[in-house]
């Protein structure tokens, strides 16, 4: 059988297989968050002619199904097929993700005191060429020669020794070592005759469920030369990590989860170099943070245990990796550095989100929160770290909300509601001109505290019908107008299910804060500064998100918005062993607590179901601002 679509392109579709399926046979990636389950509802395509069995129909509202929408996942071709498939169906995986700056981050690297020490180092011998009484082996020579600069314990893998004497010759003795400093030895990985001192890169990378960036870096000064970034196109398989482990391993398929983020590496990798004109040779070393399953999947490991209780990862701590053993496309033989996790989702993004913000140095008492896919939760100071996981689920990254996106062009990132007319002004990501093509995070936070305010929703996060013409019935339930499209652009709507999706969010995230604090005996007044990381983009609305009930009534300079500090923390770690080892000590320090056995977790989630909070006089900003 064929399925034609109407763009011209024909593609085939063997027997059993669902549209979507064969849709991704071909290459052609529809947005499937539910990883095909028939439950999220973003697979839609239109039907125009030929018949099929749709197995499902959930999410899709009368006029829809009149209209020949099916869910590509639950759909299994008869006949031949010809089928349009909606733009909004589409998976993008492309776009910029906005990271820090290089100032920045060098001033960042000079701010924790410690000294640049790359990963890898370069060091160029110009050995004495031997004579009939300095007659000892070019080994020997090399070691000689390493001693005389301090190096006294060097690891000469067997690789090296059948060309050594060659390349020991080819520039009159002159060679450059490329070593990495392993329990207390330097090891050799690379070996080049001549001088080849510099140029020298390497590149941090931050794997993200649905983002990966890549920074390139100079190792000679800690200059951040470029950013590249992209949607994990793991993505395909589903948006959060459970989907893709049962994917990897029910399926069968962790090859498949391993090559799409390894090809998204190569990719960017490809882009930047071929951008600065970098040559391989000059790429010397990786560090790579990511999520538990995320680093799981990078390094090919079995991540199937990650999802049943006990919830045990296959690893921890990662032995260092070779590019060639990973199938990234450099020289094989560049070491590949994963930061530790801490436990099954309590990631190495985790730990190195508390090294970027340094909070493990500090006295003071501050929170820590990465708000993902998931959201992970660090508090304590320089004497102890307690971590969790508060499952908030992935709604602030677009999953789950029928016109949700992440933080990229066309996104609403800001909503205003005027307080009298009730006319909603929106702010969009992109040029002038971007029209709106979804919301995202920031501004599902934003339009949520606004609609609250305003009355159109109650505390329940129930839509109001007589207070804004801007809810109607949507089909399946109320809706609110966040923009009202056009011919081309459908609108974009919160209906009252994303509501209720984002409240229970937000519920799990300050759940999270009070469970955490509540086992260390401590209270929101002890905290004196709360850094958040998270995909929100540019922005963050921090009385939006208080007033929301997600984050506690603090001053507002005790909070401090970070971007992506996963992708900070690899770059430090790039840099600077002492960094290394403080991320180790990190990780190894960090208690952390299983929320989801807990009743007082349970409690606390309960209680944050109201906007902003059962215990109202815990906002009590809002509460004036209610009573007003
Ligand atoms: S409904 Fe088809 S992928 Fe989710």
């Amino acid at each position: 059988m064929e399925i034609s679509l109407t763009t011209g392109k024909k593609i085939p579709c063997p027997p059993g297989s669902s549209i979507l399926e064969s849709l991704k046979q071909a290459g052609i990636f529809l947005t499937s968050s539910c990883g095909g389950k028939g439950t999220c509802g973003k697979c839609k395509v239109i039907i125009k002619s030929g018949r099929a069995v749709s197995k499902s129909r959930l999410k899709l509202s009368h006029e829809e199904i009149g209209s020949g929408y099916v869910l590509a996942c639950r759909t299994y071709p008869e006949t031949d097929l010809l089928i349009d498939v909606p733009k909004e169906s589409m998976l993008v995986v492309e776009g910029k993700v906005v990271t820090g700056k290089s100032k920045d981050l060098q001033e960042l690297l000079r701010s924790t005191g410690a000294a640049m020490k790359p990963l890898t180092e370069r060091t160029v011998l110009h050995l004495p060429p031997p004579t009939l009484d300095d007659n000892i082996s070019d080994l020997e020579r090399l070691r000689r020669g390493l001693l005389s600069r301090g190096m006294a314990c060097l690891r000469v893998p067997f690789r090296f020794m059948p060309g050594l004497a060659k390349t020991m010759r080819k520039k009159d003795w002159e060679i450059t070592l490329c070593t990495i400093h392993t329990e207390d030895c330097e090891e050799i990985i690379r070996i080049a005759s001549g001088n080849r001192k510099s140029p020298r890169y390497g590149v941090a990378v931050d794997i993200g469920t649905t983002t990966i960036v890549v920074f390139l870096v100079d190792l000679t000064n800690g200059e951040l030369v470029d950013i590249a970034s992209t949607y994990n196109s793991q993505i395909r398989y589903g948006d959060d990590v459970i989907t893709r482990i049962v994917h990897a391993t029910e399926h069968n398929k962790l090859k498949e989860l391993n090559g799409a983020v390894i090809s998204d590496i190569n990719n960017l990798l490809s882009i930047i170099r071929k951008t600065h004109h970098i040559d391989i040779e000059s790429l010397d070393c990786f560090v790579v943070a990511g999520n538990t399953t995320m680093t799981h999947l990078f390094l090919g490991l079995d991540p199937s245990a990650i999802r049943e209780e006990p919830y045990i990862p296959t690893a921890n701590t990662f032995p260092l990796a070779f590019a060639g053993e990973l199938d990234i496309r450099v020289n094989p033989d560049i070491p590949i550095y994963a930061f530790p996790c801490v436990a099954s989702y309590v990631g190495g993004d985790i730990v190195s989100g508390v090294l970027a913000t340094q909070l493990h140095k500090k006295h003071e008492l501050s929170i820590f929160i990465d708000i993902g896919t998931n959201g992970e939760i660090v508090i304590g100071n320089s004497e102890w770290l307690v971590s969790a996981a508060c499952s908030a689920g992935p709604c602030f990254e677009g999953s789950g909300i029928k016109c949700g996106m992440r933080a990229t062009d066309g996104a609403v990132e800001g909503v205003k509601i005027d307080r009298e007319t009730l006319d909603v002004e929106i702010k969009v990501i992109g040029d002038a001109d971007t029209k709106p093509t979804g919301i995202c995070g920031s501004g599902m936070i934003d339009a949520v505290a606004e609609m609250f305010l305003t009355g159109i929703i109650d505390q329940k996060g129930k839509l109001q019908k007589d207070v804004s013409g801007r809810v109607r019935d949507g089909g399946d339930g109320l809706e609110f107008v966040v923009y009202s499209g056009d011919a081309e652009r459908a609108d974009i709507v919160l209906a009252e299910p994303d509501i209720e999706n984002i409240v229970r969010a937000k519920a799990a995230i300050y759940a999270g804060f009070s469970t955490i604090l509540n086992e260390v005996g401590l209270t929101f007044n002890d905290v004196q500064k709360v850094y958040i990381a998270g995909g929100f983009g540019k922005f963050l609305d921090i009385e939006k998100a208080i007033m929301l009930g997600m984050l506690p009534e603090l001053p507002k300079e005790r909070f401090e918005y970070m971007g992506n500090t996963s992708v900070t923390g690899a770059y430090l770690c790039l840099l600077s062993r002492k960094l290394r080892e403080e991320a180790e000590e990190v990780a190894k320090k960090m208690t952390y607590l299983e929320l989801s056995v807990s009743r007082s977790f349970m409690n606390e989630y309960v209680s944050g179901l109201f906007i902003p909070h059962t215990d109202i006089d815990a906002f009590p900003g809002v509460k004036k601002l209610m009573e007003r």
